[in-house]
């Protein structure tokens, strides 16, 4: 049977490097494109074709997220692998008490990194409903733990992913017993844009962390049932690219 997958902010960094790596597995894969100047979506379905369809997409615009829901439920039944990805910081990030804080960034980063989550989720709950696999992934990181926060600034963005990381409590409580199952990730210090271009520090290429993200992704695909609680489906858990578990 065809197996759909919806990645959202797939333009460039880990979004684009799961949808290229969906794409390679067989999947056809329906791109979030929040960046339609930026050529590597178009290069890609130059590759791939009718499989990867690229669809406009803003997580913080409701309308943008209906017409995405509408534009995939044109041409597919379900939506097997929906992974919110998504997710901006600010250059203002690093500031501290000390300095003047940016709330208008930060109530961006809230809006893109927490609530669009939440509202890609609830625009494509008719087309999850329909697919037998129902896994939602959601992009997290290490900056939303509570427990091992370190940090004495990026107030924004660690509070927009334990934000992420509550939402996600909640629909985990409400869709599980629909036979939802769930992954939270973090997947490592990228080398990506979210600095606004690509990153010369980090510990991996965004294709690299791609590589173990999509395996937990997809993991138990074959075994999985609905009912199964192998591996802790019922059990809502944060974990790395190493497989390790994090506090929330
Ligand atoms: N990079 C890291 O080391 C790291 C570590 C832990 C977690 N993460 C998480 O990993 C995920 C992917 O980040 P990345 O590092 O691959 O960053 P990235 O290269 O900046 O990719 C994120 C994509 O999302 C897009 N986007 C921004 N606002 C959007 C919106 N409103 N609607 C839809 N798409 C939007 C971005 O566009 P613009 O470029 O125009 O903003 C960009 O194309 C994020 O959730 C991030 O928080 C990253």
């Amino acid at each position: 049977m065809e197996r759909n997958a919806f990645v959202t902010g797939a333009d460039r960094g880990l979004g684009l490097a799961l949808a290229e790596r969906l794409l390679e597995k067989g999947w056809r894969v329906f791109a979030g494109q929040y960046m339609p100047d930026w050529p590597a979506l178009g290069e890609l379905a130059a590759r791939y074709g009718d499989r990867l369809h690229i669809v406009p997409l803003d997580v913080t615009d409701d309308a943008s997220v209906r017409a995405a829901a509408e534009a995939v439920a044109a041409v597919a039944e379900h939506i097997d692998l929906l992974i919110n990805n998504a997710g901006v910081t600010s250059p203002t990030l690093r500031r501290t008490l000390t300095e003047e804080p940016d709330y208008d960034e930060m109530v961006r980063m809230y809006d893109v990194n927490a609530v669009g989550a939440l509202r890609v989720v609830q625009a494509f709950l008719p087309l999850t409903d329909r697919s037998t696999m129902k896994r939602l992934c959601f992009v997290s990181s290490e900056a939303g733990s509570i427990n091992r926060c370190e940090r004495q600034g990026w107030y924004g963005y660690c509070m927009s992913k334990a934000a992420l990381n509550m939402g996600v409590s909640t629909l985990f409580n409400l869709l599980r017993p629909e036979g939802y199952t769930f992954r939270v990730y973090h997947p490592g210090w990228m080398r990506s844009y979210m600095g606004g271009e690509k990153a010369t520090e980090g510990d991996m290429e965004p294709e690299e962390a791609a590589v173990p993200a999509l395996a937990y992704f997809l993991r138990d695909l074959a075994e999985d049932d609905h009912t199964s609680t192998r591996h802790g489906a019922d059990r809502l858990v944060m974990r790395d690219w190493r497989g390790r578990e994090w506090p929330w």
